[in-house]
């Protein structure tokens, strides 16, 4: 059914993420009829625009959408009955994020608004900047925009990154919180928005297979990988001071690492979900002293190749210090320390520039308990992994071990696969489609709640305060030898990404 009619209010309007996320998720919206007619958005930034320049910019940024996707779209590219209804709804806003003046033309705009489409109900989403964030929310309230009057809600989504260590979202937390309910806020991450990700619950919680094997009598450790082939591109500045464990593990890792840990919730309530996903990333045992030099490997790719061609090393990246001390990879075994988890290692590695792009979970299962196959060693037997594919191929593979045709008895490893395009026919998305829509009808289970946002940074303060040393890597390469050597010492092995 269609969202309730609403108005959009995007700080940031002339952004990357406003481009490349948000106008084709909207787009999208409309088409699948998901939005209703009062729905209004606008554009607020500080460069001067017409509300018809500002029609043609994200006009622009929906041909180059679908010029990306290619021959997925219809010959024509867009289709122009949604792509007009979502134009004719578009305003533009001039104003200073600081500056109250700013929230006063909001308010007027927003009146108007209420008096043509005869509703006040409004999310407003900082795709800014952090810094701005705090100060965002605050001015918003002195303006009165954020009370909710009637059945009229006001909503506020926050962006990542949220904060940059425990003590910094714990007080970005305290401001925002000090100003509006908790129920008004919602922290994207936007991994919540892939269906695969969504589907981990499905497979766990829709199927009695699965949930009995789930626990640490069956299964011997989890890997979680998120590798991807880009460098820093861009980003140097920003990155410089994030680095892959600031900007992927505490909330993109950790939201893969809790939907596969978690306990069943009692519903599917936002509540419910967001409380068993925030206990699971508490329970992880704080990293000391021992763990710190033994279980993190922390890498920076040097010069290398990808897809075939040479590229630069990190250090020599636009905006990057030659003597940068920033990790472009990282990988670390975690324990958790439950019922269900005790023993069981969960291994996570992220990075720029590896050799194949690919976001996954592996759960190896435990080897049958004794060598019956005389001739085959048991450590020659195929290890019961259960992938789950996040990206970019989408699917679960059951790796086995099977018996080879012939005379002899051989044993050979096989897989037994699930492929979401073999069953299911969707259309090129943005992942933000659902995250936008689940704000417009209020459900924050795919958000990030307080306790959520901290339980991920508190994991990870520890490798904050005393980061090990840097080990490089050639771009191209599967990550620094002393992440093999991180899990050959457990006697185990990362499944090969080529
Ligand atoms: C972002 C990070 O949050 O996630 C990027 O800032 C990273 O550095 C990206 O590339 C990965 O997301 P996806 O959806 O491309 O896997």
């Amino acid at each position: 059914a269609p969202a309730p009619a609403s108005t959009l209010v995007i700080f940031g309007a002339n952004g990357d993420l406003t481009k490349r996320l948000l106008t084709p998720s909207l787009y999208n919206l409309t088409g699948a009829g998901l939005l209703a007619d009062g729905f209004h958005v606008i554009g607020l930034d500080h460069n001067e625009r017409s509300d018809e320049a500002y029609r043609d910019q994200l006009t622009e940024a929906m041909q180059s959408f679908v010029a990306d996707k290619g021959g997925e779209f219809s010959a024509d590219g867009i289709d122009q009955r949604a792509w007009g209804w979502v134009r004719e709804r578009l305003s533009y806003l001039t104003g200073e994020f600081e500056e109250a003046a700013t929230y006063e033309r909001l308010a007027a705009r927003l009146e108007d608004i209420r008096r043509s489409a005869g509703h006040g109900n409004c999310v407003f989403y900082l795709a800014t900047a952090p810094r701005f964030f705090g100060t965002i929310v605050e001015r918003l309230a002195a303006a009165g925009l954020m009370r909710q009057e009637g059945d009229d809600f006001r909503r506020v989504v926050v962006e990542k990154p949220f904060g940059t260590d425990l003590a910094s979202a714990q007080a970005l937390n305290a401001r925002i919180l000090g100003l509006v309910e908790e129920s008004q806020v919602f922290r994207i991450d936007h991994f919540l928005g892939k269906e695969t990700v969504q589907n981990i619950l499905a497979l766990r919680f829709a199927n009695g297979i699965f949930e009995p094997l789930w626990r640490r009598d069956h299964i011997d450790h989890v890997q979680i990988t998120a590798a991807e082939t880009v460098g820093v591109e861009q980003r140097g500045r920003f990155y410089e001071a994030t680095g892959a464990l600031r900007d992927m593990v505490p909330n993109h890792m950790m939201q893969l690492l809790a939907m596969t840990a978690m306990e069943p919730p009692n519903s599917f309530d936002a509540d419910a979900v967001r409380a068993e996903k925030a206990k699971v990333v508490q329970a992880i045992r704080p990293l000391g002293a021992a763990e710190l030099a033994r279980d993190v490997v922390r890498g920076q790719y040097t010069a290398g190749t990808s897809k075939g061609q040479p590229v630069t090393g990190y250090r020599n990246e636009p905006n990057v210090a030659p003597d940068s001390g920033t990790e472009t990879y990282i990988a670390m075994k975690l324990a958790i320390d439950n019922w269900r988890w005790a023993g069981v290692p969960f291994y996570i590695r992220t990075g720029k520039r590896m050799t194949l792009r690919r976001t996954e979970i592996a759960i190896q299962f435990k080897q049958a308990p004794f060598a019956m196959f005389r001739d085959t060693p048991v450590e020659r037997l195929t290890p019961n992994f259960m992938v789950i594919h996040i990206q970019p191929s989408e699917g679960i593979s059951l790796h086995l071990s099977a018996k080879e045709p012939g005379p002899t008895l051989k044993l050979s490893g096989v897989q037994m696969d699930f492929r979401y395009a073999d069953w299911f026919k969707a259309g090129p998305s943005t992942g933000y489609e659902t995250l936008l829509y689940d704000v417009l009808v209020g459900d924050a289970t795919l958000f990030q709640r307080a306790d959520n946002v901290e339980a991920g940074w508190c994991a990870v303060q520890p490798i904050l305060d005393a980061p090990v040393a840097i080990e490089p890597y050639a771009a191209g390469s599967e990550g620094p030898d002393a992440a093999d050597a991180l899990l050959a010492r457990d006697g185990r092995h990362w499944l090969k990404l080529a």
